[in-house]
């Protein structure tokens, strides 16, 4: 090997390919999102193209329903609204964050209380979030990020003991799992992202869009009367008596997803647990066990 560096003209010390191996099915986008063109299916909910992403993703997690969304911080918007969240209510959340995280709630009239994060994972901090409750807490949102989850036990209990509803940041989050369940399957409520393009963007991705999924019908239908104007079927949907009262313009807000995000988000679905696969090999063997 001769004495100069690579990009000095010398030979090459590392000579393993390390271009990205998995390609983007490019070609199978494009003829989901064609097929709707030609389709004229761009508009809708709760049919088609969206309800198979809905049903799909639903499966995939495990739990019980999953409503789709035009962000990731409008299921989150949702997520709150669900929680009863509301003016003069306070909400927990990291200060290490994303404005997307909690501007929903700061729209409702809340106020954020930032807490600590634990230094060797840099998630919420569950001591911390202990001395932050006050009669006025509503709701814990804690935010899993860079493949890590947050400590979903404590945080439960804690909700638990003061009656707080905990909305997850699940962004980052699809297919991460605590104690063996899918985030989306865990807490009370977890509101995804979809943002940016596979492999780059959101672990599901399909341009711009979100999704809410949680097991409890009761915030399932709220978060559903707060962000899904016009969707099909939806007042038969609505089992609280509470709402028997509205029609399909529910609350007003049509924050839907996209159909063309949702045929684009079915194909990154499908190669999720690939690259989640081959994320955790690769993790492993850079830290080495
Ligand atoms: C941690 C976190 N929360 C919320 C969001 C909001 O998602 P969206 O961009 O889909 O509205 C993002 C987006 O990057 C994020 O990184």
């Amino acid at each position: 090997m001769s004495e100069d560096l690579a990009i000095l003209g010398g030979d090459r010390a590392i000579t393993a390919d390390s271009a990205e191996q998995w390609q983007r099915p490019v070609d199978k986008e494009k003829e989901a999102v064609c097929a709707l063109i030609d389709e004229g299916y761009l508009s809708g909910a709760a049919t088609g193209v969206p309800k198979a992403f809905e049903d799909r993703f639903r499966d995939y997690i495990g739990c019980e329903y999953v409503l789709t969304t035009s962000h990731g911080h409008t299921a989150l918007a949702s997520g709150f609204f669900a929680a009863g969240l509301g003016a003069g209510d306070e909400f927990i959340t990291p200060a290490i964050g994303y404005i997307g995280s909690y501007a929903g709630a700061l729209h409702m009239g809340a106020t954020p209380v930032f807490c600590e994060i634990e230094a060797d994972t840099l998630l919420m901090d569950p001591d911390d979030v202990a001395g932050r409750i006050t009669p006025k807490t509503r709701v814990i949102s804690p935010i899993h990020s860079s493949g890590r989850v947050c400590e979903m036990d404590l945080l439960l209990s804690l909700a638990e003991k003061h009656d707080l509803v905990v909305v997850e940041d699940a962004a980052h989050a699809h297919g991460s799992e605590w104690d063996g369940k899918r985030i989306g399957n865990v807490g009370h409520i977890a509101c995804f992202s979809m943002q940016g393009t596979t492999p780059g963007g959101k672990p599901v991705s399909g341009g711009e869009a979100g999704i809410v999924a949680t097991n409890d019908r009761e915030l399932y239908e709220r978060a559903l009367i707060y962000c899904h104007l016009h969707r099909s079927g939806a007042v038969d949907e609505l089992t609280n008596p509470v709402y028997s009262e509205l029609d399909p313009q529910l609350l007003g807000w049509k924050w839907r997803a996209h159909p063309l995000a949702m045929a684009i988000g079915l194909i990154s679905l499908e190669n999720l647990p690939y690259r989640l696969d081959h994320f955790a090999t690769n993790r492993e063997s850079l830290s080495g066990g």
